[in-house]
Formats: C-alpha cells, structure tokens, sequence
C-alpha cells in the first residue's frame, strides 16, 4: 500500500494522507543550522549539535507519536484545527505533504480555508524559516484567527529533560516588536551568549510564552486552551516551559489570501555585546537576521536558492535508465540522503535523540564515501576533523562531539576497525580530488598539537594498529567490537545496566576479527599506494608483504567450509562457523573478504557468495548471520541480547547488504547484484509501506529478518551508513562508474535487461557523458570521445571540458 507518490521533477515525495504508518520525516538545513520536520510538522532544530544547542522540544516515545513541533492552530468561526492534521487530528478536505531537497511544504484544507506552511532553513542562514499562506477558497468573507507555537528546548536536551529540579526555575523571555518577536533567552544571564527568537513579520493580536497559560495544564497540544478560547492572554514566561505563540487576525474576502512569515532563530553574540542595556539582550542579530526574510519576494529568492544549491549538487551523478526507480534513487534520494547522514552522523532522527552519540569514527569516515563527488571541501575539512581524533597509537576515539570536535572519554577507543577506516575515507577523497597536499596537512593525535603528524602519518599508524594488535593466528584482535558494535568478546556483561561495548573485564588479547583481516587487505593497498605515489617504495613493499601475510592468514584461519569465518572469540572457539548452533554464517566477512580479492582463485569467493544467497538471503534483504542466536551468551556481548530477527541478531542489517552487492559485480554477477541492491531500496518498496513503515525515499539501517515475528518491518531510517554503501554499489559498481588512479574508470556490471543506460558523472571539473551500451559478452571495450582505448579507465580531463564515453560489452 502507498501513502503518496513520487514526484521526479520537483524532486519531492509527496504524502497524501497524514496517516502513514509512522511518521515520515525531511531535514532542513545544510551548514550550522538543522531542523528535522515529520509530515505533520512535529520535530526540531538545533545548532549543529543536536544535545547541545537544542532550540525546539519534540517529544520521544511520546503517546501519540509525532508530538512536538512548529504548529499553526487556525480558528474559522469557532471551528478551530490544525492544517497539519496533528496535534488537533481534525479531519481534512485536502492534506499534502511535499518533503523535498531541504525544505517541506504541507497543505491542509477544512471547510474552504487552506492553509500552506513552506518550511526551510535558508544557506546560510541560522534559522528555520516558515512561509504560511491561508487562503480562503470558499465563496464567502472568513474572519479567521491563526495562532502559531513552538516550545522551547532549554538548550542542553538531555539536561532538558531531566533536570526539573533546576530548570522549571531557569525559563527567561522577552518580548519584542509587540509581540511580533518572542526571545528565548534561559541561561542567557550566566554563561550562554546565544539566545533564540520566533518572529513573524506581521503585527500580532496577541501572544503567548508561558506554556501552562497556553495550553492549560491538564490540557494537550491537540486542545490549548487559548486556541480554544479564541484569544491569546500576552503570557510572559518565568520558569517553567517557555514557548513561543502569536495571534494574528485576518479578515479573508472570498478568494482573498494572506501570508505571513514566521522565523525561528538562533543567535549568538560575543561576549562584550551580549547586552543592550542591564538584563536586556543585544538584539541586534536577531534584527538582522529576521530582516533578511521579511518580504515573500526574499523568502521566495532564498527557496532558489536552495533550488539552485541542490541542482548543483546533484548534478555531479546523474543516471538515466529505463528503470525510474533506479533513476530517482541514484539522482535524487540516495545522495539526499548520503548528504543528511554527512551532516547528521547517527545523532539526530526520530530513532537517534541527538543526545547519544556525536560523529561516529567509522561513521563519518563511511559517510564521506557518499558525499565527495558532491562537497570535496567540506570532506576534507572532516577527514581532518575526524583525524585530530585518532590518538598517537594509531587507535582511534569511537565518536566526537560536533560542537567540540573532542573525542568523547565516556566511549573511548578499542574499536579495532575504526583506524582503518581513516585510510578509506582519505582514499575516497584523493581518488575524487587528486588533492595530494592532503598528506602533508599537520594534524593533531588526540587533539594535541605537540603530538601530531602529518596526515599520512596518521594513515600509517591507522595500519600499523591493526599489525600490533595481531592475535594467535595472525588476524587483527577485534578489541571492543569491530564494525559489528554488537560482537562484543572481550565483555562479559552479566549486569543489566553496564554498556556491552565499554564494561572492560577481559585483556581482549585473543578475540580475532576475520572482518578486520578483510578490510585489511581490501584497503591496504589504498595505502601502498599512497605510499608509492609519495616515493616510499621500501614502505610500500613492506606494506604489501604485511597483506600477503594477511591473505595467507585468511586462507589458513579465516575460512569455514563453505565460507568465511567471522571470528574467533575470547576462548580461541570460531564464531560463523558450522561448528556453531548459532551464528553459522555471518554477512560481514563475506563481504570483505571478498571485496579484498580473496578466493577468486579457488572458486572459494563464490562458494561464500552462494552460501550467502542460500543461507542468509530473504525477500526483504539479506540477514545479518544465520541461525540467530537463541539465547544470551555473554561471551558474544550485545549482538546476542537481542530477540532473533532484529538488529545485529539477524535482522537485515542494511548497511551490510551493499558489500554482498559489490562482492557480486567483482565476480561479474550483475543479475544478482542488481536484485541484493534493489530488495533493500527504498524506492522499490513503496508499494508495501504497510510492511515497510519507514519512509519509502530513505533507507533504514534495519529490517527485521526472518526469524523475527515482524519480518520486513523497517527501523531507523535516515542516519545509517547504508545510504552511502548503497551509492557506491549502485553508481560505483553496478552502473560501474569511479576514480581512480589516473582517470575515470568505467566498468558496469548490469543486470542484463538493462540494456541502455546514460551516466552523467562531474569529476574533477570536468564532465563526462558515459552512454553504456549492455550486452551479452563479458568484456567491456570503450570509445573516448569517439576513438577506442585500451583499458577501462577514462583520462581526466581539464576543468569545464565536456568528455563523451561509450561503453559497449561485447
Ligand atoms: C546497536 C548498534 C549500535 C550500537 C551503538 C547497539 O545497540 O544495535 O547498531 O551501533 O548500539 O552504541
Ligand atoms: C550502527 C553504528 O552506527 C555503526 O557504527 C555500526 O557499524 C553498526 N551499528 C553495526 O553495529
């Protein structure tokens, strides 16, 4: 079943009823400011952190669901409602709801007054802009009142809603232009130098800051009481919950519209100009800002912008097939989504509060695969960011906090995956850039500059990790957890409220990855040759033996019968093997293994491939391992916790399904690799929302696998490293299309009724128009602007030149 459709064109997903079978959200935002916006307009914004300068509250784990937002009562001859449907649910005439590329636009139609609210967060700009338009459709003159309200987040979220000792003590407004300007300013008195304001560009009737007098203590969102009264009471908050509310009035003639521009923003000020006289705030930014998005001439140029912002971005991969769904995927959504999970990490969604974790080590180092052929500067910046946390050691902090870009102690390192990561992601960049001087950028370890390097330092210790921390059959030591955070073997939890990951009680100097061991030689030799490029031949050399080493020890330990083993765990006892009850084959080393070129020349890779197919794929994608595990066993840690079918315990873990993806087009098997992509994706599961539940235009990081009672039911959508690993399978590998050393190389691996397909990929600065001409041969031959070449890989090209490449398979 479907709850709307899709829009190619305008680049939106379009919600045609407010019921979906949960809420279906967009982000706003690109640089500093973030908003998350459901389809009903419930969520909130924050100053790129989403613990730590929170502006809005939403309410998790809220009954209903979706509660918490920027609402817009409209009373219409005592007939009060909410064009968004929530939270006052009364029925619609019309409901749409428009998520596109940053902004969202809801309609809500009741008894000939429609009401659209254009929700976005300008470039630039620290604020979330709401243009809302009323217009009166019916046949007669409406006298009509609109009430707006937001609630205030008292900045630290996770303090916000715990500390009520404190903060029902804490709540400071004032009041502005009237009424027409609510300042939130708690805490603004002591060390803050931020405050935040809602704004509407109008003279008001009326307002509000004081939630209880607003809404009425015993009262919901869904019947304040002021809304219900008609009038707004000019509350001025002290304590408790400050809020933001206007009252307009408008008298509509038949046909007549009104529209009206409401702002929440963000401000900061130094120090020295934080007060405009004792205990009043200097508002002068805040003036400036509002200014900037007064008139709907400004708004609309700034909603262009925005446009012109996201065209060029996604201009940079553009596909054209016969399959829309693989088109608006690639064009549209995948990369949409590849740039929120940049910015968010895993911090921010419906399903992440945006006060557990910052930016994830392996995150955003995974993240950046997604991105750098859209924002080249902006992932160099990061690698950085993300480097000056990796301490001298070559380990690696797990995650940092945004605002202070400082690896957060609580989490700590021991993640043994994570430094190799660093040497992907830096990869990923040179490949797509050529930016060599990278390299040499000194960064800090750990933050301290006395004990930094220079990036290719880092790079070499990030390898050099993972050969000290070898085990006794020569594969990596896992350490806490390698990307798996739930195949915890060095922590033998048995206390309900100890972290799986961090409750450290064993030396940990036994438990092997294979994964590790596949990663190792997968992107080792993006290393060696850094190192070549750089003249360390003697280096490089030994880097290469230090992989062969490592494929000998994947061969000799790493392997099952049938495929490859996951690990060895505390004991020395194998874990994915058939010698298991449970956990007889594990999704990750599969993968890895096979993407670092291991057992192609035994037929072993595709056995493991084969294995993979008959024993851990489902219609619904491929599960995680296989059996799941019944029961707990401490010595396997958190992935064992959870009931069979979710999560790490076999769910359909999708950021996973993806390397099963690229290991097929590496052994030429485009069919399969075409089906693995497309059971996952979002756009082709539309039609069984009702199963799915999640956004069909954004992946999921799970899906709940076949052992579990709710099979195909997805769960965390948004921040997932799903979104990029799909953009490389599909653009990468199966359409086949990326840099590499000296050129473009363009090698697809189709399925074979895709006959024809057109890749318009930038690199560089230059354009190449790619025509791919699929057939039954196994050989790919291209034509450069005409003449034939040898190999597969297309020379860049000079900065605005126009390259046309055929690619036929004969
Ligand atoms: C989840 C993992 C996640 C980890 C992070 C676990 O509960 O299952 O997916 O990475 O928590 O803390
Ligand atoms: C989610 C985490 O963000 C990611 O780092 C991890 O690899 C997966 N869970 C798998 O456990």
């Amino acid at each position: 079943m479907k709850f709307g459709h899709f829009d190619d064109e305008n680049r939106e997903y379009v919600i045609t009823t407010p019921k979906t079978p949960y809420p279906w959200i967009n982000y706003l935002g690109s640089e500093n400011f973030f908003s998350l916006i459901s389809h009903q307009a419930a969520g909130y914004c924050f100053y790129r952190d989403a613990r730590l300068r929170r502006l809005l509250r939403f309410r998790y784990n809220n009954v209903p669901a979706d509660m918490g937002g920027r609402y817009f009562y409209l009373r219409d001859s005592g007939d009060a409602w909410t064009p968004t449907f929530m939270p006052m649910k009364k029925e619609l005439d019309f409901y749409e709801c428009r998520h596109g590329m940053g902004y969202t636009k809801i309609t809500g139609e009741r008894n000939g007054l429609r009401a659209t609210a254009t929700f976005f967060v300008p470039l630039g700009s620290t604020a979330e802009v709401c243009e809302f338009k009323v217009e009166n459709r019916s046949d007669a003159a409406k006298k009509v009142e609109l009430f707006s309200f937001v609630e205030f987040c008292l900045w630290n979220a996770l303090d916000d809603s715990t500390n009520f000792q404190r903060n029902l003590s804490t709540g400071e407004v004032e009041i502005g232009n009237g009424g027409s300007t609510l300042y939130h300013k708690t805490e603004y008195r002591e060390r803050r130098d931020h405050f935040s304001f809602f704004h509407v560009n109008r003279p008001v009737a009326g307002f509000d800051t004081d939630r209880e007098t607003f809404v009425g203590l015993y009262n919901g969102l869904h019947e304040p009481q002021v809304v219900l009264g008609g009038e707004c009471r000019n509350s001025v908050a002290s304590g408790w919950s400050p809020i933001g509310a206007h009252q307009l009035t408008m008298n509509l003639a038949a046909g007549e519209s009104q529209t009206q521009i409401f702002v929440v923003g963000y401000v900061q000020n130094p120090v020295a100009e934080k007060w405009e006289k004792q205990g009043v705030i200097n508002k002068t930014r805040a003036d400036a800002l509002t200014a900037k998005f007064n008139t709907p001439q400004q708004v609309a140029e700034a909603l262009a912008a925005l446009a012109a912002h996201w065209d060029s971005l996604l201009s940079n991969y553009q596909v054209s097939s016969s399959d829309d769904r693989l088109d608006r995927m690639v064009n549209i959504w995948n990369q949409y989504q590849c740039m929120v999970t940049f910015h968010m990490s895993r911090s921010a969604s419906f399903f992440e509060s945006g006060i557990g974790r910052g930016m994830g080590f392996r995150d955003s180092n995974q993240d950046l695969l997604g991105v750098v052929h859209m924002i080249p500067e902006r992932a160099r910046e990061r690698i950085l960011d993300i480097a000056a946390t990796q301490r001298a050691d070559g380990s690696a902090y797990h995650q940092y906090q945004p605002l202070t870009k400082r690896g957060n102690d609580e989490v700590g390192s021991g993640f043994n995956d994570d430094p190799l990561w660093l040497i992907s992601g830096v990869s990923a960049y040179m490949k797509e850039t050529g930016d060599d001087a990278i390299l040499d950028v000194h960064v800090p370890f750990d933050h301290n500059v006395e004990k930094g390097g220079s990036l290719l330092e880092h790079l070499r210790r990030s390898f050099g990790h993972v050969l000290q921390n070898l085990g006794p059959h020569g594969l990596p030591l896992i350490g806490r957890a390698d990307w798996n955070d739930c195949l915890n073997l060095n922590c033998f939890s048995e206390k309900p409220d100890e972290s799986f990951q961090t409750t450290q009680n064993q030396s940990g100097r036994t438990a092997e990855s294979v994964m590790i061991a596949g990663m190792f030689v997968a992107i080792g030799p993006d290393l060696v040759q850094i190192l070549r490029s750089r003249g360390h031949e003697e280096e490089a050399k030994t880097a290469e033996q230090h992989i062969a080493n490592m494929r000998v020890a994947i061969d000799t330990h790493g392997r099952d019968k049938d495929w490859f083993l996951r690990a060895y765990d505390y004991f020395g006892t194998k874990i994915g093997s058939s010698e298991n009850k449970n956990g007889q084959i594990f999704i990750e080393s599969q993968g890895w293994c096979i993407m670092g070129g291991q057992g192609f020349n035994d037929g072993f890779a595709l056995r493991a491939l084969d294995s993979v197919k008959e024993r851990l794929n489902t219609k619904y994608g491929i599960v995680l391992q296989d059996p799941p595990y019944a029961e707990y066993h401490k010595e396997l840690g958190e992935i064992s916790s959870y009931p069979p079918g979710y999560k790490e315990n076999a769910g359909i873990f999708c950021h996973n399904n993806p390397w099963i993806v690229i290991a097929e087009t590496m052994l030429g098997r485009g069919d399969q690799a075409f089906k693995y992509w497309s059971q996952i994706c979002p756009a082709y599961l539309e039609e069984i929302s009702e199963v799915h539940r999640t956004e069909p235009y954004v992946y999921s990081q799970m899906i709940a696998g076949k052992a579990a009672v709710r099979h195909g039911e997805a769960k965390n959508s948004w921040l997932t490293g799903t979104a990029a690993w799909n953009f490389v399978a599909i653009t990468q590998h199966i359409l086949g299309v990326r840099p590499d050393i000296g050129g473009l190389r363009v090698e697809p691996c189709l399925p074979s009724d895709l006959k024809q397909v057109s890749v318009r990929r930038r690199c560089r600065g230059a354009m190449f128009d790619i025509d791919v001409q699929n057939g039954p041969g196994t050989q790919w031959s291209l034509e450069v602007n005409g003449k034939a070449i040898n190999g597969l890989v297309v020379p860049f090209a000079a900065k605005g030149e126009t390259v046309k490449v055929t690619a036929r398979r004969v």
